[in-house]
């Protein structure tokens, strides 16, 4: 390890010395000690946290295997259960009326649920799932929004070693068809509905949908829980309403002790090509990062009150919501809804109501509510009493400077250190990140690897590039809470994360990033591959082209880029060519209507595009390829400084101009 940092140029913040003191690790001489410790001897270092974070049924003898490298193994031949890490060892530990979670839904309604209750409920739907033949192995899709029962049905599904796929629910019937035959899921753990800054949205009826589409197979049962009462339609024999197969479930079940290599879960996430991957997780190595790093990043204590405003659909949820607070034994909030119902200043309500002292949100939220602040007085975190709160993170997206500081200065009250995290779903936990107690921050970086982490930028032949110029973010060593592979392709796996560019040996994260010259803090540049990310969500701009060509009765052609947005980082622009003439005016605007319903119909509202623009055909080269640096030039209304001679029809750039 280097010289301590010392961000010159930059303008530096500064954790408190109050707060340096009382960190789960307390200085920079602490940080650089633990990466000494993991450059020492590195099996050593993370074989040591997994005994002191993890309770092991069967203790490990090896800790890393990398026989079958990247297929790497962690902690292989010890056995565990994550449930039993989340649940029981904290009842055991005196935190049975501890409460784990607090609830508070769109409406505002709060349940709070004690340690004891969330491992009941949770025996229960594990239960209940046995007895419907669910166990080792078998994959579950979950299709639920937030609720205790969605966290309880993860844990559940944990529990009897089940792996469970959480699906958000905003994706469309077609994505959850396409979930299903992927994993080959026994059942579909789901709500009546869904609500949504007041309103009432379907699940179970898109499940129906889901299934009557064909290669659903697999699924024998699906188990509706009741969130709204809503009528509906039950097929006998395969609906079953939740409380009816846990009524009469005992409340105690034993532990399924799996492997640590054994799947925890998959979780689908978009990548350059059209169809989803399915992030395949381990249940050891995962659990011991999303523990570590909720205790190291968010220096978690016995009394915070720690809020991730993610949903589980994502892998934020997963690790930050239903695996890395539980496994601390913290009370953390569970929030169904929207940050701006039933007015934009929800978040700082229930900051305040609830006296939340961790919290953890997307920039594009910041973004929208700093917006939203600037309007109206009344909903601006100054007129909430926000002196609960002890330390900010930021996730999903790159946080620009001014959001950044706004953050800090307007939330944080100047006193509490912002973690801008960066990772991802295959990483399952914090890669790069500042630690508060530790870190001097820099509005816009995500600064220093997390202790144990082997960041780097590299060029394309796989050469460390010197700081202050960009590369590619790779890591060069293996860690326990990686990506295992993707599901039913392993070839896939090794192609996108170890390519041969890199002689197989680093994990390729599809970021760019560049280092400061005198501290080494990193800054993410975005995405080098065709992947969008548009208010945190990850996108594939060949998934949206695909869905946009599914539409056959209109669509010829089509190409979607990304371009920055103020509010939502990137914005998805499509230009589409038509198999009739290129429309104007009220038709082309009635079109393009149409195509973002089919996309959202196809993929969820979450894909819809922004922009929507109509050619008569695309820039094309020579050769046919798509000139995808012109339309992104297009795209963001820039000069086009590109060589266009080649095009065919150098018209077309004034047709693509036209935005609906
Ligand atoms: C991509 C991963 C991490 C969980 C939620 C998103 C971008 C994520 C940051 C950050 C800059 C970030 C990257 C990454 N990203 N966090 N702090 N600064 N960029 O997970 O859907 O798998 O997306 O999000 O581009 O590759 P994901």
């Amino acid at each position: 390890m280097s010289a301590t940092p010392t961000p010159a140029d930059a303008v530096v913040y500064l954790p408190s010395e109050d707060f340096v003191k009382n960190a789960h690790v307390s200085g920079m001489a602490a940080y650089q000690a633990l990466c000494q410790e993991a450059e020492t001897d590195y099996q050593a270092y993370w074989g040591r946290l997994a005994k002191e974070l993890i309770t092991w049924k069967t203790p490990f003898t090896q800790v890393l295997d990398d026989s079958q490298a990247p297929f790497f193994k962690w902690f292989a031949d010890g056995t565990l259960n994550a449930s039993y890490n989340c649940l029981d060892r904290n009842i055991e530990r005196g935190l049975g009326d501890k409460t784990a979670l607090i609830f508070e839904a769109d409406g505002g309604e709060v349940t709070k649920t004690s340690y004891r209750d969330l491992l009941a409920k949770t025996c229960q739907i594990a239960n209940g799932l046995k007895s419907i033949g669910i166990g080792k192995g078998d994959r579950v899709i979950i299709y639920i929004s937030m609720s205790i029962d969605g966290v309880a049905a993860m844990q559940a599904c944990a529990r009897i070693g089940a792996i469970h796929s959480v699906v958000f629910g905003g994706f469309s019937a077609q994505s959850v068809r396409d979930r299903v035959q992927d994993t080959g899921a026994k059942a579909i753990i789901t709500a009546d509905q869904q609500v949504r800054g007041g309103k009432h949205l379907p699940l179970k009826a898109i499940v129906d949908e889901a299934l009557t589409l064909g290669g659903c197979e697999s699924v024998q049962h699906v188990l509706v829980v009741k969130r709204t009462g809503a009528e509906l339609p039950m097929t006998a024999g395969r609906d079953l309403w939740m409380s009816d197969v846990i009524a009469n479930q005992p409340t105690v079940c034993e532990p399924e002790w799996v492997e640590a290599e054994h799947p925890l879960f998959l979780l689908y996430t978009s990548g350059s090509t059209g169809k989803p991957k399915g992030v395949q997780h381990s249940t050891g190595g995962y659990l011991l990062h999303a523990a570590l790093t909720t205790k190291w990043t968010f220096d978690l204590k016995a009394d915070d009150v720690f809020w991730c405003t993610a949903d589980i659909g994502w892998v934020t949820g997963h690790s930050y919501i239903t695996y890395g607070p539980l496994s601390l034994g913290g009370t953390e909030i569970v929030f169904e809804g929207v940050p701006t119902y039933p007015d934009a200043g929800r978040f700082w309500k229930m900051i305040q109501d609830h006296k939340v002292s961790i919290f953890y949100t997307a920039p594009t939220a910041i973004r929208s509510l700093i917006k939203a602040a600037e309007a109206n007085a009344a909903v601006h975190p100054k007129s909430y009493d926000l002196s609960s709160l002890r330390l900010l993170g930021s996730v999903g997206e790159p946080i620009n400077p001014a959001a950044w500081e706004w953050y800090y200065r307007e939330v944080g009250g100047n006193r509490c250190p912002i973690v801008d995290t960066f990772w991802q779903t295959e990483t399952g936990g914090h890669m790069i990140t500042p630690l508060p107690g530790v870190t001097p921050m820099v509005p816009g970086s995500c600064t220093l690897p997390f202790p144990g982490i082997q960041a780097a930028i590299v060029d394309e032949t796989g050469k460390d590039v010197p700081n202050g110029q960009g590369g590619i973010l790779v890591v060069k060593k293996p860690w326990p809470s990686m990506i295992r592979t993707i599901w039913g392709d392993p070839d896939r796996f090794v192609k996108s994360y170890y390519p041969a560019d890199f002689q197989g040996k680093y994990y390729l994260a599809g970021d760019g990033a560049i280092r400061d010259e005198k501290t080494g803090y990193f800054t993410i540049t975005g995405r080098i591959d065709d992947v969008l990310n548009v208010s945190g969500h990850r996108m594939g701009t060949m998934e949206i082209e695909s869905a946009l060509v599914s539409c056959t009765e209109l669509v010829a052609e089509a190409a979607v880029v990304g371009r920055p947005d103020d509010t939502t980082g990137e914005a998805i622009c499509a230009f589409v060519v038509l198999k009739r003439s290129r429309p104007e005016g009220d038709e082309a605007k009635a079109i393009a209507k149409q195509l973002r319903d089919h996309v959202a119909k196809e993929i969820g509202p979450i894909a819809k595009p922004k922009d929507i623009r109509f050619g008569e055909n695309l820039p094309k080269t020579r050769s046919g390829k798509i000139m995808r640096r012109l339309l992104r030039s297009l795209a963001k209304g820039e000069a086009i400084t590109q060589d266009t001679s080649t095009l065919e029809n150098p018209a077309i750039l004034t047709q693509l101009d036209q935005t609906y």
